[in-house]
């Protein structure tokens, strides 16, 4: 099937990727040229594993070509618009100026029976108001939202834990849901759930899903913080809830916190949106969901500082981690970051270090200073703070070796991710996040 994917960020890139490996004949239309550029040769203009090999073998095969022309959507049967909703900046809203600017610049390309199928987040109530925008071409839309983790992108992309199609009640709906269930072939194939349900459902399944594992990290946080003053194991005790089935252990990792291009503003959105509805209490919530997950960061801060004796003013601190997660060079709304600007803020003589994430970082905050190599970035340290981990860390760094490395033997473990007991057997001052 021809398919046109309007925006080639994390979202679009890999979407139209995954479609043309799966014998889709795919455009990918985005305004930034450099980022069409790198897309037209093959590369990733982001890290994101297996993405590259499918880049390239859609690019080589002919299926899958990138363009800042809008005018290649024509002719495709389904456009997909993967554009970013940000958090707007004067408040906790999404911003849906791209969007609106996607759905503007393909509306002239429509033809009648086409199916527009959006996949951006959105605030519930948005997919109506797009219909009714695109109604006058003859085109349908849908609303597909997207699950995909970064880091897993291509996989949950290609075989994911389930479809969901919001779509109008009209014959025209029926037809564009079966219509995206041949775009899906092969993942319905191995059995992939499809839910077919209205607009206003398809949008809050996605920020439902995401407040849930936003809720789920700060539940185990705020366990963390009981932890702290009581002396309790807070690692313990999510292996312990966790084996409830009902509760289960994922996602009930404690340590510094969420972040990313999703969660954060994910659950500000859907307050913000609740708010306008006038369902404000109902998910009242987020905010304390928000406010826990931010006292994190003060906390790992605060544990550094008094790890080091009250002062880290002109201490070494090396910060293992930029990335908001391992398996990504994605920094935005880090807590890595965050607390490594906060060290500095402090007067901390501050290095970052992280396996893929310091371009990105170095874009951001080029006050910091960074090292690529990890036993570089150590050298000579006072302290070292863990807060990406990466397996580059948490499984490959042994303690016998960083003490020949570092000044100071203390370690602050802000993703719970280190073995206590080897680095305290090793000589070092061990601190977690809810763990004594
Ligand atoms: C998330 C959702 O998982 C995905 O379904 C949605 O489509 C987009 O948002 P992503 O942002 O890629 O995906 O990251 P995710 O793996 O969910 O992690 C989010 C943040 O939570 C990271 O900063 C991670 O470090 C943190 N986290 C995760 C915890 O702090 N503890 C945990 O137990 C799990």
């Amino acid at each position: 099937m021809r398919i046109s994917v309007i925006g080639c960020g994390y979202l679009g890139a890999v979407h139209a990727a995954a479609m043309a490996s799966i014998g889709h004949e795919v455009v990918g239309i985005d305004v930034d040229a450099a980022k069409i550029e790198a897309l037209s040769r093959g590369e990733a203009p982001f890290f994101e594993p297996g993405l590259d090999e499918i880049l390239r073998s859609g690019v080589e095969s002919e299926q899958l070509r990138f363009t800042t022309d809008a005018s290649a959507a024509a002719g495709a049967t389904v456009h997909f618009i993967a554009v970013g909703t940000p958090q707007t900046k004067d408040g906790d809203a999404a911003d849906l100026t791209y969007v609106m600017a996607a759905v503007r610049a393909l509306i002239p390309h429509l033809s009648p029976g086409d199916i527009v199928a959006g996949k951006s987040t959105v605030p519930v109530g948005t997919a109506e108001e797009l219909a009714e925008l695109i109604a006058p071409t003859g085109a349908v839309l849908v609303w597909n939202p997207e699950f995909l983790r970064e880091g897993w992108a291509v996989k949950d992309t290609l075989d994911p834990d389930r479809l969901v199609v919001g779509v109008p009640a009209t014959a025209d709906g029926e037809r564009a849901a079966e219509l995206l269930k041949e775009v899906y072939h092969p993942a319905l194939a191995k059995g992939t759930p499809y839910i077919v349900t209205n607009y206003a459902t398809a949008e809050l399944v996605k920020v439902a899903a995401n407040a849930f594992l936003a809720t789920k990290i700060s539940f185990i946080n705020a366990m963390a913080e009981i932890a702290e003053v009581t002396g309790a194991d807070v690692t313990k005790l999510a292996d312990a809830i966790g084996h409830d089935a009902r509760i289960g252990r994922r996602f009930l990792g404690a340590g510094i916190g969420f972040g990313g291009g999703c969660l954060p503003k994910d659950i500000r959105a859907f307050a913000a949106r609740a708010e306008q509805l006038g369902r404000g209490e109902s998910v009242a919530f987020l905010r304390e969901v928000d406010a826990i997950n931010l006292r994190r960061r003060d906390r790992a801060v605060q544990l550094v500082v008094d790890a080091l004796g009250g002062n880290v003013f002109g201490k070494r601190v090396t910060v293992l981690g930029a990335a908001f997660k391992p398996h990504s060079d994605d920094v935005r709304d880090s807590p890595a970051l965050d607390a490594a600007v906060r060290l500095k803020g402090l007067v901390a003589d501050v290095t970052v270090t992280d396996p893929e994430a310091i371009h990105n970082a170095q874009r951001v905050h080029p006050q910091l200073t960074y090292v690529h190599d990890r036993d570089e970035a150590m050298r000579d340290a006072d302290a070292l703070l863990v807060v990406t981990e990466w397996d580059e860390y948490r499984r490959e760094l042994d303690p016998g070796h960083a003490t020949g490395l570092v000044k100071g033997r203390v370690v602050i473990d802000g993703r719970n991710c280190l073995d206590p007991v080897s680095w305290r057997a090793a000589g070092w001052s061990y601190y977690g996040m809810g763990r004594p």
